[in-house]
């Protein structure tokens, strides 16, 4: 495999989990019992680090066989990836705990969660397009 093929599977990655995490807010706005979110938020969950983990297998893939760098770019990546599996298992853990009657807060907290997460990993691919475009230097 080459370089370029590996990064095209590296940001097909990056879109599918934008999707997924875009179609996600439906688990904060559709579920109406506290049962039926716990479900969901579980799955999500799953197919959130299954996603997240194939990223960071393709991220350092590049690195270790293709000599890439560790750069600035790399470092990002790296933060911005622990830091959105610390704020997904947080909030899985706060819905898995919630009591019966907390389906608003179970919502909100899972709203809030996938704001950041968008924010974070459209933020990325914004910084990466500015890099190949030459406009950002890192
Ligand atoms: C939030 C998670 C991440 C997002 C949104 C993201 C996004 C991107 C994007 C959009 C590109 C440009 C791909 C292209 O050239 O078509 C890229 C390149 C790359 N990513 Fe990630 N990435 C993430 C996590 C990681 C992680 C965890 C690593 C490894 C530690 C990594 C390593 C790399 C490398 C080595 C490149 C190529 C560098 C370059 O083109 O200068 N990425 N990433």
């Amino acid at each position: 495999m080459e370089l370029t093929q590996l990064l095209s599977i590296h940001s097909l990655l990056v879109k599918l989990f934008l999707g997924f995490i875009l179609a996600g807010f439906a688990v904060a706005l559709v579920p109406k019992s506290i049962d039926k979110i716990k479900r969901a938020s579980f799955i999500y969950t799953m197919i959130f680090q299954l996603i997240a983990t194939a990223i960071l297998a393709t991220g350092i893939y590049a690195i270790v066989a293709f000599d890439v760098p560790f750069g600035m770019s790399e470092i990002i990546m790296s933060i911005v990836w622990a830091i959105m599996m610390f704020v997904e298992i947080k909030k899985h853990k706060y819905i898995k705990n919630s009591a019966y009657d907390d389906i608003g807060l179970a919502k909100k907290r899972f709203l809030t969660t996938s704001i950041i997460e968008l924010l974070l990993t459209a933020g990325v691919v914004v910084m990466m397009i500015l890099k190949a475009k030459g406009v950002l230097a890192i």
